[in-house]
C-alpha cells in the first residue's frame, strides 16, 4: 500500500528545501534519501544511538524519530551545515584529539555538541557529557570527544593539516589522512551512496532457532504486490550454497535450505522499488514454519543423545584447540597454594554503530559489491563461490566502515545482494536494520571456563590446568579460532612450566559466534587473572608483586615452548604502573576508613596476544610507486574501520621510502586496484601490512638510488614533476614527466609481501604460532555501592607495550576505545537472543559510564615489527574486564563469577557472602 504524500517546505542548512513525501516519513530518511545528505547516520531507528542527531530550530533531536511534516517550516541544521566555508572550531577540534575513529557516530556527536557550544562555549566535564548523552560510540572510548568539545574553543583558528617532514614520520600524531571528511559528513560508509535506480531489498528472517520451513505460491505474493520485482531463495544461488571464513569448516548458507538452525537465519530475498520495499508488511509472505526442538546452552548440546546440530560434528563439538607441556598434574600436587575457580561469560555484541549495508551492480560480466567490510579479498572468495562466479568476476569495493571489532571478516549481505544485482541485472541496494543486524550477525563466544592455578611458597607459578567450552553458536564461523588461540593464551603473559589448556568450541542454536577483538582471549583473561589475585592473597603477596615475578621476560620459553629472544614488555609494563598501584590503593584505603555504604577496590590485570593469524600463513602486500606529476602512490589495501592504518600505514611507508607525507596519495582498498593487505583482525595491520609498507618504501628508494647510479645515503626529494637525488655535494635530478609509466600510471614502483615467520602447533600445541606479541596491564579504580550493588569507575591506569608508537594519538585512542568495551564486557553487555536484539535493551557504554584514562606508552622494540612496532588493537580490550572484576573482589570481598557482573550479581555475590558467616 502506497501512502498518501504532502509537500512539506522547510529550511536545511540555511536554504529552502520542500519535499513531496508521506508527512510521517522519519525526518533523517527524508534528508538522507530525498535531499541525500547523508551525513546523518541511521544507527537504530529508534531514538538510541544518536548517529541521527540533528538541531531542529537550534536543539538538538534524533531525527530517525521525527516525522517529516513536523519540521514544516523549521530550520534543521546537520553536520554538512557546521562548516561555513573553514572547518568550524569544533570540527577542528576533534580533528587535533584524533576524536573521530570510524567517524559513524562523529556527526550525530557534532551536532549535538554545536548546541552545547552555542550555550555554553567553554564546557565542563559534566556540562559536555550531559548534552552528548544520547549519542553512542563504539570505538573511542568517548574521552577524546569529550576533550576536544571542552577545548573546541581553542581551535577557532583551524587545525594544523601540515604533516610531518621528510624521515619524521613514524612517531609523529599527524591529523589522520582520511581525518576531514569524518568531520563534514563527507565520508561515505556502506549505506550513503546508494544509486538512484537501485532495487531494494528485503531479507526475510527466521523468527525461530531451529526450524524446518517451506514456501507458498511466491510468484502469486510477487504480483500481488506493486513495485515487488521479485523474490529469490536458495533455488536461485547457482554456486556452493555454503560460505566460512575458514574453507575447511565453511557450513553457513546464504540463503538456508528448508530449515534454520538460528533465529535470524536468511530464508528469502524480496526485491523491489525503494517505496514498495519501504512501506512493505512481510505478514502475508508466504512461508510456513514447523518449529523444531533447539540447544542453546553448551552442556545441553554436548549431553548425550543430543540432536546435532550439523550432523558432521559429533557431539556438536566444532572443533578443539590444545596446548601441554610439562607435568601440569604434578606440578599443582606439589604447589604450595593452588586456586581453582570457575567463570561464565555471555554473549556480547559488536554493536558498531553502522549496520551493515551496501550496494551491488553489474559491470558488464563482473559483479561490483560497495560495502563495508573487514576483508575484501575473504568478501571477495566467499561471494564467488556463492554465485558460482570465478572471483576475477568478483570485484569488492569497501566503502568506509562504521565499526567492526571482527564482526565484519565475514559476509553478510554480500552475497544476497550480489545475487539479486545478478538476476535482476540491476543495482540492488540493501542496509540491515539494528534488529536484523544483531539477529544475524556473529557475537563474542559465551564462555564457561575451568581452572587451577599453583604456586611454590617463594609465590612462582608452577602449573595451570584450564578447560573452556566456548558457545560458538549454530555456524562455524571464526570458532575454530577461538578454541586453538585461548589455550596458546590462557596461561596470561607468565612463565608457567607446567600447563594444559583446552578449548572446545561447541554448537548451539545460538547466535553465530565469531571474531571479536581477542578471539576468546579477553574470556580466558578473566579465568586467569581473577585465580592470580587468589593466589597473591593466599600467599600473602602484593597482587601486582606476585605478576611481576611471574611475568615473562626476554629468554623465556612461553607455553608452547616457544623462546621469547627479545622485545617483551609485560615486565616494563608492570613496573611503570608500581606507583599508580601504591597511591591507588592507599587512596583506597583511605576511602574505605570512613564510608561504610561505598567501598572502594583497586584491581590490576595483564595481557597478552598474538599478533596476526595462530600458526597460519597471514601475508600482506603493499604497492608503492611515484606518477609522472611527482606523487606518491600508496596502495593500502589494509581496510581502515576506525583505527587508522590509512595513516599508520602511510607513515611506516614514507619513512622507509625518505619522502614525506604530503606527498603521498592513498589508493585504498578495492580488489581491483589494491593488492591483497588481508584482513584487518588479530592486530596485524600495523604489524603485518606495516612490515610490507616498510619493505615496500625501502625497495621503492633502492630502486630509485640505482636509477641515479648512486648509494644508499643519498637523500631524495620531491620538487614538482622532478626527483632530486643528493649525496654529499653531488646532485641528480629525474625528470618523472620524461619517464614512461607502467600500467598503474607509475614510473617507479616496488610491491612487497611480508608474512610473518611462524611454525605450526604439534599435537600437544607445542611450536611458535607468532612471530610477535604485544604486552599490558591495567588498573582498575571503582567504588561499589554496598546497598544497590552499582560500580563507579573512578580511572583506569593502562601501560602497553606498543613496541614502537607509529602514531602515538592513535594508540591513545585505540587504548581508550578497547578499555570502553571492556568496561561493557566487564559490567553490562549481554546479548541475550529474543531479548535484547536492539540498542536499547542491549546496554553498551555511554558517554558517562568512560572514567578518566591515564596512558602509559610502554615501546620494547620487537626486531620483526617495522620500526619496532607490535600490534595493539585486541591487547588493549583483555585486561579491562579482570582488573575491573578484581577490582569489585578488593572492594567487597567477592569475586562474581558469571559476566557481566551487574548490580544484581554484584548484590547476590555479597548475599551469599554474608549467609556463609
Ligand atoms: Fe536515530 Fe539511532 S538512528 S537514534
Ligand atoms: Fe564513534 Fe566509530 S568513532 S562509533
Amino acid at each position: 500500500m502506497t501512502m498518501e504524500r504532502s509537500a512539506i517546505a522547510f529550511e536545511v542548512n540555511g536554504a529552502a528545501v520542500s519535499v513531496s513525501v508521506p508527512p510521517v516519513r522519519r525526518l533523517s530518511q527524508v534528508l538522507r534519501d530525498e535531499l541525500r545528505l547523508t551525513g546523518t547516520k541511521v544507527g537504530c531507528d529508534a531514538g538510541d544511538c544518536g548517529a541521527c542527531t540533528v538541531l531542529v530550530d537550534g536543539s538538538p533531536v534524533c531525527a530517525c524519530l521525527v516525522p517529516a511534516a513536523s519540521v514544516t517550516g523549521a530550520s534543521v541544521t546537520t553536520v554538512e551545515g557546521l562548516a561555513n566555508g573553514r572547518l568550524s572550531a569544533l570540527q577542528a577540534s576533534f580533528l587535533e584529539h584524533g576524536a573521530a575513529q570510524c567517524g559513524i557516530c562523529t556527526p550525530g556527536l557534532l551536532v549535538a555538541a554545536t548546541a552545547l557550544l552555542e550555550r555554553s562555549p567553554t564546557p565542563s566535564e559534566a556540562e559536555t557529557q550531559d548534552a552528548l548523552g544520547g549519542v553512542l560510540c563504539r570505538c573511542t572510548g568517548y574521552r577524546k570527544i569529550v576533550a576536544a568539545v571542552m577545548h573546541a574553543s581553542r581551535h577557532v583558528n583551524g587545525v594544523d593539516l601540515r604533516l610531518p617532514e621528510a624521515g619524521h614520520a613514524v612517531g609523529a600524531s599527524p591529523i589522520r589522512l582520511d581525518g576531514v571528511p569524518k568531520v563534514t559528513g563527507g565520508e561515505k560508509f556502506g549505506g550513503d551512496s546508494f544509486p538512484a535506480d537501485a532495487l531494494s531489498v528485503l531479507v526475510v528472517r527466521s523468527p525461530h532457532y531451529h526450524a524446518g520451513f517451506s514456501f507458498g505460491d511466491l510468484d502469486a505474493w510477487t504480483k500481488a504486490h506493486p513495485g515487488i520485482a521479485d523474490v529469490f531463495t536458495a533455488a536461485d544461488i547457482a554456486g556452493k550454497n555454503c560460505f566460512g571464513v575458514i574453507g575447511p569448516f565453511a557450513d553457513q548458507p546464504a540463503l538456508a535450505e528448508g530449515f534454520v538452525r538460528l533465529r535470524g537465519e536468511a530464508v528469502a530475498l524480496v526485491a523491489g522499488e525503494r517505496e514498495a520495499i519501504l512501506d512493505l508488511d512481510l505478514t502475508d509472505f508466504p512461508v510456513t514454519w514447523e518449529e523444531l526442538p533447539h540447544l542453546l546452552q553448551p552442556r545441553e548440546a554436548k549431553a548425550d543423545g543430543a540432536a546435532l546440530i550439523h550432523s558432521q560434528r559429533p557431539a556438536n563439538l566444532l572443533t578443539s584447540g590444545y596446548v601441554e607441556r610439562g607435568d601440569p598434574e604434578g606440578a599443582l600436587a606439589g604447589a604450595a597454594v593452588t586456586a581453582t575457580g570457575i567463570i561464565e561469560t555471555s554473549f556480547v555484541e559488536h554493536a558498531y554503530i553502522e549496520p551493515e549495508a551496501g550496494y551491488a551492480y553489474m559491470d558488464g560480466d563482473t559483479l561490483v559489491v560497495v560495502a563495508c567490510t573487514q576483508a575484501p579479498y575473504m568478501d571477495r572468495d566467499d561471494t564467488a563461490k556463492v554465485l558460482g562466479l570465478a572471483v576475477e568476476k568478483v570485484r569488492i569495493v569497501p566503502t568506509a566502515t562504521g565499526g567492526g571489532f571482527g564482526s565484519k571478516l565475514d559476509v553478510s549481505l554480500q552475497p544476497l545482494i550480489g545475487l539479486v544485482a545478478m538476476k535482476t541485472g540491476r543495482p540492488a541496494a540493501l542496509a540491515y536494520t539494528r534488529n536484523e543486524s544483531m539477529m544475524s550477525t556473529t557475537k563474542r563466544h559465551p564462555a564457561e571456563m575451568k581452572a587451577t592455578i599453583g604456586a611454590d611458597a617463594e609465590g612462582r607459578v608452577s602449573g595451570m590446568i584450564f578447560a573452556g567450552d566456548f558457545n560458538t553458536g549454530a555456524y562455524a564461523s571464526w570458532g575454530p579460532t577461538v578454541a586453538n588461540r585461548v589455550p596458546v593464551h590462557a596461561s596470561g603473559p607468565y612463565a608457567t612450566p607446567n600447563y594444559r589448556a583446552t578449548g572446545y568450541a561447541i554448537h548451539t542454536n545460538g547466535p553465530i559466534a565469531g571474531a571479536f577483538r581477542g578471539f576468546g582471549v579477553p574470556q580466558a583473561t578473566i579465568m586467569q587473572e581473577t585465580l592470580y589475585d587468589e593466589l597473591a592473597d593466599k600467599l600473602g603477596m602484593d597482587r601486582l608483586d606476585f605478576r611481576l615475578k611471574n611475568c615473562l621476560r626476554d629468554g623465556c620459553e612461553t607455553v608452547t615452548g616457544q623462546q621469547l629472544e627479545t622485545g617483551v614488555g609485560i615486565g616494563e609494563c608492570l613496573e611503570q604502573l608500581q606507583p599508580h598501584w601504591a597511591r591507588a590503593l592507599a587512596e583506597a584505603e583511605a576511602f574505605n576508613a570512613t564510608n561504610t555504604a561505598s567501598r572502594r577496590g583497586v584491581g590490576i590485570a595483564s595481557c597478552w596476544y598474538g599478533c596476526g593469524n595462530t600458526s597460519l600463513p597471514n601475508p600482506s602486500t603493499i604497492k608503492v610507486g611515484i606518477s609522472p606529476s611527482g606523487e606518491v602512490v600508496l596502495h593500502q589495501g589494509a581496510v581502515d574501520i576506525g583505527q587508522g592504518s590509512n595513516t599508520v600505514i602511510a607513515q611506516i611507508c614514507a619513512d622507509a621510502l625518505g619522502l614525506p607525507l604530503d606527498k603521498f596519495r592513498l589508493k585504498s582498498a578495492d580488489t581491483a586496484i589494491t593488492p591483497d593487505a588481508g584482513k584487518t583482525s588479530a592486530s596485524r595491520q600495523t604489524f603485518v601490512t606495516g612490515k610490507a609498507a616498510e619493505k615496500a618504501g625501502r625497495a621503492l628508494r633502492e630502486k630509485i638510488l640505482r636509477f641515479a647510479n648512486v648509494s644508499g645515503e643519498a637523500t631524495i626529494a620531491l620538487e614538482g614533476s622532478s626527483l632530486s637525488i643528493r649525496e654529499g655535494d653531488a646532485a641528480r635530478r629525474i625528470d618523472l614527466a620524461a619517464l614512461k609509466p607502467d600500467a598503474d600510471g607509475l614510473v617507479f614502483v616496488a610491491k612487497e609481501t611480508y608474512d610473518p615467520p611462524t611454525l605450526p602447533l604439534d599435537a600437544k600445541g607445542q611450536g611458535k604460532p607468532y612471530a610477535v606479541y604485544g604486552y599490558g596491564a591495567q588498573i582498575a579504580e571503582l567504588e561499589v555501592d554496598l546497598k544497590l550493588g552499582t560500580v563507579k569507575l573512578l580511572k583506569i591506569t593502562a601501560a602497553h607495550d606498543v613496541g614502537k608508537a607509529i602514531n602515538p594519538v592513535l594508540v591513545e585512542g585505540q587504548i581508550e576505545g578497547g578499555i570502553a568495551q571492556g568496561i561493557g564486557m566487564a559490567l553490562m553487555e549481554e546479548y541475550i537472543p529474543g531479548r535484547t536484539e536492539n540498542l536499547h535493551d542491549y546496554l553498551i557504554p555511554t558517554i558517562g559510564d568512560v572514567p578518566p584514562v591515564e596512558h602509559i606508552l610502554v615501546e620494547v622494540p620487537d626486531p620483526e615489527g617495522p620500526f619496532g612496532a607490535k600490534g595493539l588493537g585486541e591487547h588493549v580490550l583483555i585486561p579491562t574486564a579482570p582488573a575491573i572484576l578484581n577490582a569489585i573482589r578488593h572492594a567487597t570481598g567477592v569475586l562474581v563469577t558469571k559476566v557481566p557482573a551487574t548490580p544484581s550479581r554484584i548484590l547476590a555475590a555479597i548475599r551469599e557472602k554474608e549467609a556463609r558467616r
